[in-house]
Order: C-alpha cells, then sequence, then structure tokens
C-alpha cells in the first residue's frame, strides 16, 4: 500500500483538525426571555435564573402565563406597566363582584412587602366579619371609604355577594382598608369569611362595584446596581447565581462584571468539558500524525 504524498496527509490534517476542532459558538442570542406570552420582560425582572436584579429572583414563574409567586401561591400577573413602575396581578382564587370564592390570606415575604408593596390606591374590602373582628372593635380606625363608595354597596351591587344579605337578612359587617392590615393581621385573625381586593381606587367616583377592577396593583422599586452601564454596552443585567453579584451578559457565552466590551470579560470560553474535548483531539491528531510519519 502506498502512502499519500506529505502534502495530501497535510490536507487531510486541516480537514480533519476543522471537523474536530468547532470554534466555540457564539450565540448573540442571550440566555434571557425577553417576553413571556405577551408581556415583556425587562430589568429588574427575569424569568430565567440569573437574569433581572438579583432582589428578585425567584418572583416571576413563567408556565404559559406569567405568574408571580409568593408564599401564599402564583398569582397571575396581567400587565406591567415599566413607567409607572406598577405590575398588576390578580389571585384566580379571589372572590370578586361576580364570584364567591373560600377566601385563603394574602402573603408576601418581607422582601416583597418591601421592595413591591401593593400600591396605596389598591383596597382590600374585607366581608362578612364577625361583630367581634378586630376591625369593627379596636382597629376601627383602619377601615375608610373611598371615592365616596360604602363597603355595603358591595352587598347590594354583586351577584357574588348578595349572599351575606340574603342570608343574614341585613348587612353583616364589612370594611375597607388596605394592604398593611392584612399584612399584619391573618384572615382568622380578622374574623371576616371572605375578602376581595379593588385597584385604581383613586378613580371611582361615581361607578358601581360591578364596574371595578379587581385585583391588586404592587408598586416596584428599581434597584441602582449600574445596570444602565451594562443595558448601554449591549449586555442584559443579570447576576451570578452562586455569588449573587451583578454581572452584565453580553452573550451566551461571554458574561462581564460590569459593561460588554473588549477587555471587560471575564473568560467564559474555556469551560472543562471544552478544553477537555480539545485535549483528546490533539491526543488523536498526535496519534494519526505518528501513523502517517
Ligand atoms: C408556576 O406557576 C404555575 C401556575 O400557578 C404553577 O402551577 C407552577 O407550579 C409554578 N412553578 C414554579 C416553579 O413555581
Ligand atoms: C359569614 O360569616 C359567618 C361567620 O361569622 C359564617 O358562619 C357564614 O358562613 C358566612 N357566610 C357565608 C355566605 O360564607
Ligand atoms: C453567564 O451568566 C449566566 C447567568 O448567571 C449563566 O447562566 C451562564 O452560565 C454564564 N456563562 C458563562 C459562560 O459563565
Amino acid at each position: 500500500m502506498q502512502f499519500p504524498s506529505i502534502p495530501i496527509s497535510i490536507f487531510y490534517l486541516i480537514i480533519l483538525s476543522l471537523t474536530l476542532h468547532p470554534l466555540p459558538i457564539y450565540s448573540t442570542l442571550p440566555s434571557c426571555r425577553s417576553f413571556c406570552g405577551n408581556i415583556p420582560i425587562n430589568y429588574p425582572f427575569g424569568i430565567d435564573d440569573g437574569c433581572g436584579a438579583v432582589q428578585y429572583r425567584h418572583m416571576l414563574n413563567c408556565s404559559r402565563d406569567l405568574f408571580f409567586t409568593t408564599p401564599s401561591g402564583n398569582y397571575k400577573v396581567e400587565s406591567i406597566d415599566y413607567n409607572k413602575k406598577t405590575l398588576l396581578i390578580y389571585d384566580p382564587a379571589m372572590s370578586t363582584c361576580s364570584i364567591l370564592q373560600p377566601h385563603h390570606d394574602f402573603l408576601m415575604t418581607d422582601i416583597q412587602s418591601a421592595i413591591m408593596p401593593p400600591t396605596s390606591d389598591t383596597v382590600f374590602a374585607l366581608l362578612n366579619c364577625s361583630i367581634d373582628s378586630p376591625v369593627l372593635n379596636h382597629y376601627k380606625n383602619l377601615c375608610f371609604d373611598f371615592s365616596g363608595h360604602s363597603c355595603d354597596e358591595l352587598y347590594g351591587g354583586c351577584n357574588a355577594f348578595r349572599v351575606f344579605h340574603l342570608l343574614s337578612n341585613s348587612s353583616p359587617p364589612c370594611c375597607f382598608t388596605s394592604y398593611d392590615t392584612v399584612r399584619y393581621m391573618s384572615m382568622n385573625i380578622l374574623d371576616c369569611s371572605h375578602y376581595t381586593s379593588i385597584v385604581n381606587t383613586d378613580n371611582l367616583e361615581g361607578t358601581v362595584p360591578s364596574d371595578w377592577v379587581y385585583g391588586m396593583k404592587l408598586s416596584y422599586s428599581v434597584p441602582d446596581t449600574g445596570c444602565e452601564r451594562c443595558s448601554k454596552s449591549g449586555g442584559t443585567c443579570g447576576f451570578d447565581t452562586e455569588t449573587e453579584g451583578m454581572m452584565c451578559l453580553c452573550s451566551s457565552s461571554v458574561n462581564a462584571t460590569r459593561q460588554c466590551g473588549p477587555g471587560t470579560f471575564t473568560d467564559g470560553v474555556a469551560r472543562p468539558s471544552w478544553a477537555f474535548s480539545h485535549g483528546l483531539v490533539i491526543v488523536l491528531e498526535a496519534i494519526f500524525l505518528v501513523m502517517i510519519f
């Protein structure tokens, strides 16, 4: 058998080398999804771990729809207003003017209460309270009327709440109150059998309960972590999932600490698995060379 001539074997070697040593693929797609359904996901939020601000880690869950995750459950996010910095959420298990459902507490973590509390124009309506309820006694001053509405309108104006009226032959006590009341007192302590919440209560003068919007509006704050510098350089703000330090994600294979651009990368290329296969290929090539020459 005749050996191929030296130039031809070098040619084979180059071909082999190119097929076995693919260059690391630099994807220009960032690994952070920027939409969940039709809701844009921008800083400080993230739906993939390591994206957005670390303070908002594990708060949003995108499983077909976008959900806000709290200790009391997953609440559907209806919209995010990035200009007003608000998030409109809706609890499918909550009572509204048209549906009566068993109550459960609305709980947020301490961090959530601090960085994204319900807005002051989100009002909680506690319904069918017992006469021993703290909000009818010691904490009476926590109840208020909003935009000229009294709580009793709910019993008369909502199909779902008419039942309270019918059963007791009078209006059982109720209370319009703010988030802090339900934050510090559970529904059991409040001793009210149901609740609902209403948003945009500042502009509801002269309207009827069946026209109100039921849900909660949260007002979030954007942590000042230098994200602007990163996004101006073309990156996506994120964080290291282990150290939770801020990171600027430049592409799926390159992370920089502050901003994208030459000289600022923390090296994301020499990953162990790639280095290993690279080494293996060099050994195979050496054997190949020994066979040829
Ligand atoms: C995300 O929310 C959905 C809807 O409530 C829930 O079924 C799912 O378990 C949640 N996933 C996580 C990881 O919390
Ligand atoms: C109203 O509250 C009372 C307890 O105070 C409860 O027994 C009753 O079932 C409640 N009404 C409805 C319709 O749930
Ligand atoms: C870059 O950071 C993201 C988010 O923390 C992480 O998922 C990814 O693995 C990192 N990439 C590299 C190459 O280190």
